[in-house]
């Protein structure tokens, strides 16, 4: 299969201060990496209130948005850069529905989370945000390029 073009596709997924807080890092890894993504980018980070903003720039308007942004400044993140076929949909799909209550279990979110305040993780949802999203939180001498063994097994 001619997989090299499509599995260059990458998202930013972030562990909020929630996750890191309730030790739930290798667990969240750790079921991105059994599906057969691959990690190009990681550090742990407390961000500002204005990074915050940034970040959360689309939903200015919303009533919760500084809440949300209070929460993501509050402590470490976990900000990252997944890579593989399908990664930005998938990823999501790991992830789960936004709001805890009705993410299905089996999704980090619907296993690890009650409430959409403190749902613990943030994915890309679309390419174009996530393009936007890795050059916010990375420049471009962070994000590895390496090959995997486990690759050639997986496309
Ligand atoms: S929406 O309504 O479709 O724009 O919402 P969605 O795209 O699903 O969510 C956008 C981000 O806002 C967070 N969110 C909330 N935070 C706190 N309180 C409430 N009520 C709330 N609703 C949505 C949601 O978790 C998304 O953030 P990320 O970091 O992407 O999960």
């Amino acid at each position: 299969k001619e997989a090299h073009a499509a599995e260059f596709e990458r998202t930013f997924i972030a562990i909020k201060p929630d996750g890191v807080q309730r030790g739930l890092i290798a667990e969240i890894i750790s079921r991105f990496e059994r599906k057969g993504y691959k990690l190009v980018a990681i550090k742990l980070v407390i961000p500002t209130n204005d990074f915050a903003q940034k970040h959360y720039h689309d939903l200015k308007e919303r009533p919760f948005f500084s809440g949300l942004c209070d929460f993501l400044s509050s402590g470490p993140v976990l900000a990252m850069v997944w890579e593989g076929e399908g990664v930005i949909k998938y990823g999501r799909k790991l992830i789960g529905a936004t709001d805890p209550q009705k993410s299905e279990p089996g999704t980090i979110r619907g296993d690890l989370a009650v409430v959409v305040g403190r749902n613990i993780i943030h994915g890309s949802d679309g390419p174009e945000t996530a393009e936007e999203e890795i050059s916010l939180w990375f420049s471009p001498n962070e994000l590895i390029s390496y090959s995997s063994n486990a690759e050639k097994w997986i496309y």
